[in-house]
């Protein structure tokens, strides 16, 4: 399968950079006033989570700080980001990080035991979604959320010109990544995400654009 690195052409050291530097815009007060207005009351207080695709790890620690009862789970197939997430002082004994590729191997945990799935800038590098929502839905309890956030198409300009304004990236920097990521992070429309979770047997609760370049979307296993 065509990873997010292949495809961009970025080192996994690379990508591992540019997800730690802008973990604290992606994930700022925005992100945690929608999470604790739409998320958290659905959550029980001693929830189980796993943060699938998790990259470096920050957060599943943010997750932490905020349920220091929870169980967490956070995996990715790229060694780089584990041994990353397994540095950082802040995750626990209840904590989990393990290298894991989402698209062969069966999730380790039991069916209809997870309160949150949350998968950020992941889907859209999958080639075949059905057989990872169908597992996503296999491991969540009856009224568990699975929380995706994903890039959604936006007119090319527009692209280029967010890579170069919101990103910092140099006019010849946004030109040379945005041309090769352009097709990679222009797969799925709102329109398109909303289909695939409805066919994947979710409902959606809420969605928003926190960033014109993402959507959240909040569900829950239909049925
Ligand atoms: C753009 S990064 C996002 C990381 C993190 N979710 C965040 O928002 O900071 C995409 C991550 O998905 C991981 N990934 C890609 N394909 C995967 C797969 N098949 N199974 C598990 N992780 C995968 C990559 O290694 C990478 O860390």
């Amino acid at each position: 399968m065509p990873t997010h690195q292949s495809l961009s052409g970025t080192s996994d050291d690379d990508l591992l950079q540019r997800m730690v530097k802008t973990h604290p815009e992606r994930y700022g007060d925005a992100y945690w006033k929608f999470f604790d207005a739409h998320v958290a009351p659905r959550l029980p207080s001693r929830p189980t989570m796993i943060d699938l695709g998790c990259g470096p790890g920050l957060f599943v620690r943010d997750l932490l700080q905020r349920y220091p009862a929870a169980t967490l789970y956070g995996y990715d197939v790229t060694p780089a980001m584990i041994a990353h997430g397994r540095k950082l002082p802040s995750t626990g004994a209840n904590t989990t990080l393990a290298v894991h590729d989402v698209t062969t191997q069966p999730l380790p945990l039991a069916s209809g035991t997870v309160h949150l799935v949350a998968m950020s800038a992941v889907l859209h590098v999958i080639d075949e979604p059905w057989p990872v929502l169908a597992e996503i839905r296999r491991v969540l309890a009856p009224a568990g959320i699975f929380l995706l956030n994903d890039w959604v198409r936006q007119p090319l300009a527009s692209y280029l010109a967010w890579r170069r304004d919101a990103m910092g990236e140099s006019e010849a920097e946004s030109q040379r990544r945005g041309f090769r990521l352009f097709p990679v992070h222009a797969k799925y429309t709102p329109d398109d995400w909303r289909w695939l979770l409805g066919k994947a047997g979710f409902v959606i609760h809420r969605e928003t654009e926190l960033r014109a370049s993402h959507r959240v979307f909040v569900t829950t296993p239909s049925g």
